[in-house]
């Protein structure tokens, strides 16, 4: 795929901000925690990652960078066991969802057992570890979630990411940066393919034993 159906006119935040802590502050966690049209946007994109993963209800899934739970409560309402993990304190904690076992720390270094999870489902979060191909700091971080998610995996745990990546390039460097060591198997469902405001990218993959 082309460069030319990116075609992304405004910055996003992870682009302008330095890190996740820069931008989600006090106002900007008040703002998307309460947002009705986000809440809306999230369980949709929620929903139609399950389509592609198709995991079982009652399995254990891990929602990586869940923010305030937006995509673990709609998990959760369809019987999953969950678990809520984030970066950020205050959006953790927000609503108090201890049925979704929030739990703070990064996505890059998880604080799980081995084979713990069935799945693990991550929406709108990825881009904020990968924004600048070449640069050593991203890709080890990249590295340390890749083998986080692959040891806390059980055998044949599946993964879907849904991602805004800057580029193709990022995208598929992302990608390819999953299949190294044929840790997993996997490909890219893209949604509204032409269309930069409609478009939602999605990486599903599962763990090769
Ligand atoms: C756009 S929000 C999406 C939140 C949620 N998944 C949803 O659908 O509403 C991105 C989330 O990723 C989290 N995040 C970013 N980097 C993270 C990291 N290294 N570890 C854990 N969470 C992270 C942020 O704190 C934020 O809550």
């Amino acid at each position: 795929m082309s460069d030319y159906y990116f075609n992304i006119k405004t910055k996003r935040p992870e682009e302008i901000y330095q890190n996740v802590f820069e931008y989600f502050k006090d106002d900007q966690i008040i703002k998307y925690s309460t947002s009705k049209s986000m809440m809306k946007i999230q369980e949709k994109i929620t929903l139609r990652a399950l389509e592609i993963i198709k995991i079982q209800p009652k399995d254990l899934i891990l929602d990586a960078g869940s923010g305030c739970g937006f995509s673990s409560i709609v998990l959760n309402k369809l019987g999953f066991n969950v678990v809520s993990l984030d970066i950020i304190k205050y959006l953790l904690t927000y609503y108090p969802i201890p049925e979704l076992n929030p739990t703070l720390a990064d996505i890059c270094l998880t604080p799980f057992r081995d084979e713990t999870f069935e799945a693990i489902i991550s929406i709108s979060a990825l881009q904020w570890i990968y924004t600048e191909p070449n640069n050593p700091k991203m890709e080890n971080e990249l590295n340390d979630l890749i083998n986080s998610f692959y040891r806390i995996l059980k055998p044949n745990g599946k993964i879907i990411f849904q991602f805004y990546p800057k580029n193709n390039f990022i995208m598929e460097k992302i990608g390819s940066a999953f299949k190294k060591n044929n840790l997993f198997e996997g490909n890219f469902i893209i949604d509204h393919i032409k269309s930069p405001k409609k478009r939602k990218i999605f990486l599903f993959l599962k763990k090769q034993s």
